[in-house]
């Protein structure tokens, strides 16, 4: 099975797949409403430390796993394991299951993306004064159109998927990735021209650490690990299809960079909108889809940088998800012989379920809270600030301490041995320990 597998046909194939799971709404709607919420400056400082530190030798973690034994998280960890890693598989079940949990809060809001895309073909999106503008959003979101919308993503979602790697994952990730770069910087040119560019910027770079608490820790921690798609098995999935040749440490230096530059260029374009048109940064999951409008409106052509960006925003979305049903799609094909389309119909029907669920506690199910969240929020909390570091957590363990150090240079050859050192060195004590010190003073 592994000889048959396939691989990615170009480098930059492996880069727009991997920055093209990275980047998404994690970088553009998410990072925007937490530092929004978690107060600027001091939590951008504390997640580009997360990404660094714990961040970058986790993403070559995975990469060494995925490459060295070509196979998805469970059948990594059986491969790579002395005596069939059993305990070890655990860590596919909580991949699985974090997946499967974002799949279907991630849904809802690419399904957001659909209905501003419509509203801004059809020029409704700027008939809304600013001043309608959350209550409208509170209306769409709470109605029964924001589900038809999580349906159309999944649908579309299964499209790419059955479509496979190399036809549906890489060749739609080469496309969008660079016409998104475009027209962010393009947008966050416009925001700088904004009056209130000075207080945003204050606001996004200036960091009053007197703020921070555990939950800025734990929020920039959940962050990085939601933002370069880490500790689910997702990274590992897609080193499996990398060729033997692909630098894989410069490949995850690459994809953490250009993630992250890009969540930096959703702050500049979002904050300083945000001090202009007088929102709230601390409004919570619904900041971005309040603010844009404004931006958009305010430019020339407004109609059209609006359908292009929401577009686009969708299309990133895509590649996300898809990304996220690879983990449970290689799972069932490869350790059960699932057909690859009954595995997509069985992943897609769960997320189906739960999604709606997540859709609905805008509206009907609004009331309905486990600890003080609603669904969609407990998916979310779950998922991001537990499973992930979690799943990080334990495979920087594997890695560091049980696998052989000698698969791991030599995967991630040519790279000089004092970064090599470094990469162990975190992967054995710092990541583990900063993720295990993190949830020991939060819980
Ligand atoms: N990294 C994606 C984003 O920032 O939008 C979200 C994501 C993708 C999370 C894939 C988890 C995952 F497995």
């Amino acid at each position: 099975m592994t000889q048959n597998r396939p691989h990615f046909a170009t480098r930059l194939g492996v880069i727009a797949t991997t920055v093209g799971s990275a980047v998404g709404l994690g970088n553009i709607w998410r990072f925007p409403y937490e530092a929004g919420t978690h107060g600027g400056g001091a939590f951008l400082i504390i997640y580009i430390a997360c990404i660094a530190v714990i961040g970058i030798p986790v993403i070559c973690a995975e990469f060494v796993m995925g490459r060295a034994s070509r196979r998805n998280i469970f059948g990594a960890f059986r491969t790579l394991a002395p005596r069939g890693g059993r305990w070890w598989q655990s860590v596919g079940v909580l991949g699985i299951l974090g997946s499967v949990l974002i799949l279907s809060f991630y849904s809802v809001v690419a399904g957001w993306t659909i209905e501003y895309l419509l509203q801004s073909l059809a020029g409704t999106l700027d008939a809304v004064a600013s001043s309608e503008r959350q209550i409208a959003f509170d209306r769409f979101t709470g109605g029964w159109r924001c589900v038809l919308w999580t349906v159309v993503i999944l649908g579309l979602n299964c499209a790419i998927v059955l479509g496979g790697v190399r036809k549906g994952i890489e060749r739609v990730s080469n496309l969008l990735m660079p016409l998104l770069f475009i027209l962010l910087v393009t947008l966050a040119v416009n925001s700088l021209l904004l009056p209130g560019a000075a207080s945003g910027l204050e606001f996004l770079f200036r960091p009053d650490f007197s703020t921070v608490d555990s939950s800025v820790i734990l929020g920039a921690l959940g962050q990085a690990f939601f933002s370069l798609s880490l500790g689910l098995g997702t990274m590992m999935i897609y080193a499996s299809y990398f060729s033997p040749a692909t630098p894989l440490l410069k490949s995850a230096a690459t994809t953490a960079g250009l993630d992250t530059l890009v969540a930096l260029i959703a702050g500049v374009i979002i904050f300083p909108a945000v001090f202009t048109f007088g929102a709230e940064p601390a409004a919570g999951p619904k900041l971005v889809f309040e603010v844009l409008p404004d931006i958009f409106y305010r430019m020339p052509g407004g109609a059209v940088w609006s359908t292009l960006f929401f577009l686009l925003l969708l299309l990133a979305s895509l590649t996300s998800t898809i990304s996220m049903s690879e983990i449970s799609v290689a799972y069932l094909s490869e350790q059960w012989g699932m057909s690859r389309r009954k595995a997509v119909a069985l992943n897609s029907g769960i997320v189906l379920v739960l999604g709606t669920l997540c859709a609905l506690s805008f509206g009907p199910l609004s009331d309905f809270t486990v600890c003080g969240k609603t669904i969609f929020e407990l998916f979310d909390y779950v998922a991001s600030n537990i499973i992930m570091p979690l799943g990080g957590m334990l495979i920087s363990v594997f890695v560091g301490w049980v696998l052989k150090r000698q698969t791991f240079d030599l995967e991630l050859k040519p790279a000089p041995r004092m970064l090599l050192n470094a990469l162990v060195f975190s992967l054995r004590f710092i990541a583990p320990g900063a993720i295990a010190l993190i949830f020991i003073v939060y819980i």
